[in-house]
C-alpha cells in the first residue's frame, strides 16, 4: 500500500531508487515517482502514471546526476490515478512522498490557507504545504511543530530544498526501515528494497525522526536530540525476494511451500514435541484460557478459519474468527480468560493491528502469527510465533498461509499437549505428520502441469463456485478468493450444504463448481450436495484424498491430493487451489504478480 524509498550516499540516486521500487511495485503500482538533488544542489523530480517500469524509460532517456533522492510507487487513496497526484509532491521548500492518509486534510487545508493553492486533489500534498508553512529552517523544530498538526497514518520521506544531501523520515503506523553501509543510507517501506545493500537494519519507532545523510541514518527523538537505534539483522537473503527463473513471483512462491513449511516447525522442536519457549509464551497461559478468538483479514482470516475448525473440536475452547475491520465496531466480549490469536504476514495490516490494540485494552493476551521481523503488530503482540516464510513479493498470498496454518497447527499441538488432551505420544505424531505435508505438497506442485490442463475447462466461465463442508468450506473460502483476485473470474465459496437454501438457482449447464471432499465423517453429506450441482448440469471438479472411493460419474474430473489424515489435507489442498488460480491468471493474460486495485500490505482502513 504504497511503497517509499529514500537513499543518501556514493552510489548513483537514480539507479538505487528505482531498483528498489522495482522491489517494493507490489506495495502499489498505480504511478510512480522520484526527486533528485543533481549536483548543484537542485531538486528535480519525475512522475509517471503506471508502473515502475514506465518511470524507469522516461528516467534513462535523460539521466540525472545525484547522490540522494526519495521515489514512491503509489497505491491510490485520495485522487484519481493522474501524474499531478503521483508522488512526490512538492510545495515551497518541501518535497515529500508518503504512504498513509492524512484523515485531517480538510481541516489543514482550511487552517494554512491552502484552497487555491493545491495541484493534486491528495491528502499528501496538502502535508507537504502544512510543512511548507511551519518551516523555518530547522528541520527538526518544524517537523516536530508538523506532527502535532497531523490526525492518521503516515511515513514520510522528506526533502528541504536548502538542506541538500539530506532526507528527513517519520511514521506513524506506517511502517519504515532504515539500514546504513559504505553504500549509503536509505531507508524504505520495507527491508525488500535494503536486502541488496545491507542485512543489518533498523525498525523506524513511531514518533522519532531519521535523518538520512551520506553514510549515515542517524535517528533523534522529536526534540532533536539523537538516539541509538536497536539494529536488527535480517534472516531472509537477496534471493528470496527475486524471481529465480520462475516466471511470476507467485509460482516461486508456491514451490518454496514445503521447504518453509518445515523452517517454520523444525526450529520449534524438542525430541519431536512442539516447543515454544522461545517465544516465551507460558504454558500456564495455554492451559488457562477459556475461549480464542482469532483475528486478521483475507488469506489470514483463512488461515484462522482452518485453525478454528482444527482446535475447538478437539480443544473443546470455542474459537471465534473474526474480520479484522468487523472486530473493532462490534463491542467484542472478550477479558483476560480470552487468548487472541492475531495473523498477519505483513504485521502491518492497519485493521488488524488496532483490532490488536483492542483486545489487549479489554485484557486480553495477544499471540500473534507474523511474518515480517519486526513489524508493528509482532512488536505490540504479547507473543509473536513468527513464520519463516521469507518475503512473499505476489500479491496474492500463498506460502504465508499455508506457513500461518503450520503455526498455528503447531501452536494447537502444544495447547493439546499441556491440557492433557494429547499425550506426549500423540503429539510427537502430529507434529510429524504436520512436517510430511511438506511432501504432499510437493506431490501436488509436481502435478502443475494436470492442473494447468483441467483450468482450461473453467477459465472461460465468468462464475466458479467452490463448495465444501467444515475444514473444507474453510479451504473453498481461500480457493474462492484465489482465483477472485488474479484471474477477476467471480467465485464464490459456499457450505456444500448451504447451496440449497438459495444459491442453487445460479448452477446452470457447464458452470463450473470446485467441490472439495477431504473430510472423511462429512464425505457422504457434501457428495450428496455434489449429486445436487450435477444434476443441474455444473462441471465438477472434485478434490478428494488418493484412497477415497468416489461413484462413477459424480465428477467430471477428480484431481486426488495424497492420503492424510483429514487434519492435514488442508496442505495439499491449498497447492491444488493456488495453481488453479494461477493457472487461470495465465490463460487469461492477466499480471499475475500484481492484480488490478490490489496492492500488498493493506495499510489504510
Ligand atoms: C490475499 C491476501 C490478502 C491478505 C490480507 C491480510 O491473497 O494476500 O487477503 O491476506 O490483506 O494481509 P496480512 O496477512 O499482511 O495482514
Amino acid at each position: 500500500m504504497c511503497g517509499i524509498i529514500g537513499y543518501c550516499g556514493p552510489l548513483d540516486a537514480q539507479t538505487v531508487l528505482l531498483n528498489g521500487l522495482t522491489q517494493l511495485e507490489y506495495r502499489g503500482y498505480d504511478s510512480a515517482g522520484i526527486a533528485l538533488f543533481d549536483e548543484n544542489s537542485k531538486i528535480h523530480f519525475i512522475k509517471k502514471v503506471g508502473k515502475v517500469a514506465a518511470l524507469r524509460k522516461v528516467c534513462e532517456e535523460d539521466p540525472i546526476v545525484s547522490h540522494c533522492g526519495i521515489g514512491h510507487t503509489r497505491w491510490a487513496t485520495h485522487g484519481g490515478v493522474t501524474s499531478e497526484n503521483a508522488h512526490p509532491h512538492v510545495a515551497g521548500k518541501v518535497t515529500m512522498i508518503h504512504n498513509g492518509i492524512i484523515e485531517n486534510y480538510h481541516a489543514l487545508t482550511a487552517k494554512y490557507h491552502l484552497e487555491g493553492k493545491l495541484h493534486s486533489q491528495t491528502d499528501t500534498e496538502v502535508a507537504a504545504a502544512t510543512l511548507n508553512e511551519i518551516y523555518n529552517g530547522d528541520p527538526f523544530s518544524s517537523i516536530h511543530e508538523f506532527l502535532r498538526q497531523l490526525e492518521g497514518s503516515y511515513a514520510f520521506c522528506i526533502m528541504f530544498e536548502d538542506r541538500p544531501g539530506e532526507i528527513y523520515a517519520v511514521r506513524n503506523v506506517s511502517p519504515l526501515v532504515a539500514a546504513y553501509t559504505a553504500s549509503g543510507a536509505m531507508i524504505a517501506s520495507d527491508l525488500t528494497a535494503l536486502l541488496p545493500y545491507s542485512k543489518k537494519y533498523f525498525v523506524v519507532p513511531e514518533g522519532k525522526i531519521v535523518q538520512l545523510t551520506a553514510y549515515h541514518a542517524s535517528l533523534y527523538e522529536l526534540d532533536g536530540t539523537k538516539v541509538e537505534p536497536e539494529i536488527l539483522e535480517a534472516s531472509w537473503n537477496t534471493d528470496a525476494a527475486m524471481k529465480n527463473g520462475f516466471p511470476h513471483f507467485m509460482m516461486k512462491e508456491i514451490h518454496e511451500q514445503p521447504e518453509v513449511l518445515k523452517k517454520t516447525i523444525l526450529p520449534r522442536l524438542t525430541k519431536g514435541l512442539p516447543d515454544l519457549s522461545d517465544e516465551n509464551i507460558p504454558d500456564e497461559l495455554l492451559k488457562r484460557i477459556t475461549n480464542i478468538r482469532v483475528i486478521a483479514c483475507g488469506t489470514a482470516m483463512h488461515a484462522g478459519m482452518v485453525a478454528r475448525a482444527l482446535i475447538e473440536p478437539r480443544l473443546r475452547i470455542p474459537v471465534t474468527v473474526s474480520i479484522a475491520s468487523e472486530f473493532r465496531y462490534e463491542e467484542p466480549l472478550i477479558d483476560d480468560s480470552t487468548l487472541t490469536i492475531v495473523i498477519s504476514q505483513s504485521g502491518e495490516t492497519i485493521d488488524t493491528l488496532a483490532a490488536l490494540r483492542l483486545a489487549r485494552e479489554c485484557g486480553s493476551t495477544v499471540i500473534s502469527v507474523v511474518n515480517v521481523k519486526g513489524s508493528t503488530i509482532a512488536r505490540e503482540s504479547d507473543y509473536v510465533i513468527y513464520t519463516h516464510g521469507g518475503p512473499e513479493i505476489a500479491v496474492a498470498s500463498t506460502k504465508a498461509y499455508t506457513v500461518q496454518i503450520a503455526a498455528l497447527y503447531l501452536l494447537f499441538c502444544r495447547m493439546a499437549l499441556v491440557r492433557g488432551v494429547y499425550t506426549e505420544e500423540h503429539a510427537e505424531q502430529f507434529m510429524s505428520d504436520l512436517l510430511n505435508c511438506a511432501s504432499a505438497m510437493e506431490t501436488m506442485i509436481r502435478d502443475e502441469n494436470t492442473i494447468n490442463e483441467i483450468v482450461t475447462h473453467i477459465v472461460n466461465y465468468p462464475d466458479v463456485f467452490f463448495i465444501g463442508r467444515g475444514m473444507d468450506y474453510a479451504f473453498s473460502l481461500e480457493g474462492a478468493l484465489k482465483l477472485k483476485e488474479i484471474s477477476y473470474i467471480h467465485a464464490e465459496a459456499y457450505a456444500a450444504g448451504e447451496l440449497k437454501h438459495g444459491t442453487i438457482a445460479l448452477i446452470t449447464d457447464h458452470v463450473p463448481v470446485i467441490a472439495i471432499a477431504t473430510q472423511k465423517h462429512i464425505f457422504a453429506k457434501t457428495i450428496s450436495n455434489i449429486r445436487e450441482v450435477k444434476a443441474r448440469g455444473a462441471y465438477v471438479v472434485l478434490l478428494v484424498t488418493e484412497d477415497t472411493a468416489v461413484d462413477e460419474g459424480i465428477a467430471d474430473v477428480i484431481i486426488r491430493i495424497p492420503k492424510e489424515d483429514d487434519k492435514f489435507t488442508v496442505f495439499p489442498i491449498a497447492v491444488v487451489l493456488q495453481l488453479i488460480a494461477y493457472y487461470a491468471s495465465v490463460q487469461k493474460g492477466l499480471d499475475v504478480d500484481q492484480p488490478r486495485n490490489l496492492a500488498k500490505s493493506v495499510t489504510v482502513e
